[in-house]
């Protein structure tokens, strides 16, 4: 009995340290690296909960996702690829009452964009102090 349960511990311990890495590395201060397939896991997404009200016959906000979708395009795109992944990530799109998109299809399509279209950190910025003095940093 007890010969068969060390090697089950040992490897659900196994099995937790191998995971460790992936979870530790989404709190790291690097670009999350992420193997997200973005044919075969992005584009399903899009074709299930977005494309219906932005293609290119029905383009609302003018938000329009193409028939054929590439990852070559979508980068060229980084911009419709960036609004969207803001507006996934703060649950704006899609809307509430169209809601088609499960809490792990949103989590996939917001890591793809973070992790495709970093963008640099910007801290929220903080009132201007009073310049003292007329010192002499140049303009
Ligand atoms: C039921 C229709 C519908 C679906 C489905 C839908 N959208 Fe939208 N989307 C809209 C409408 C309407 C607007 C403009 C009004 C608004 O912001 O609510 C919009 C606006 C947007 C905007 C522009 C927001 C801005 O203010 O810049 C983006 C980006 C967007 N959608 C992305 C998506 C993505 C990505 C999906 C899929 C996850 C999606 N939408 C699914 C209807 C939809």
């Amino acid at each position: 009995m007890r010969k068969t349960f060390v090697p089950l511990v040992s490897l659900v311990i196994a099995a937790t340290i191998g995971v460790l890495p992936i979870l530790t590395s989404a709190q790291s201060t690097e670009p999350p690296k992420v193997k997200i397939d973005f044919e075969k896991e992005i584009v399903p997404i899009v074709k299930a909960s977005c494309l219906g009200c932005h293609n290119k016959d029905n383009a609302k906000h003018n938000v329009m996702f193409p028939d054929k979708m590439t990852l070559e395009d979508a980068k060229k795109n980084a911009r419709l690829w960036s609004r969207s992944g803001r507006e996934v990530k703060n649950k704006q799109m899609p809307p509430r009452d169209h809601a088609t998109l499960s809490d792990k299809d949103r989590t996939k399509f917001v890591t793809w964009v973070e992790a495709t279209f970093p963008r640099p950190a910007r801290p929220p910025v903080p009132p201007a102090p009073p310049t003292t003095g007329g010192g002499t940093g140049g303009n």
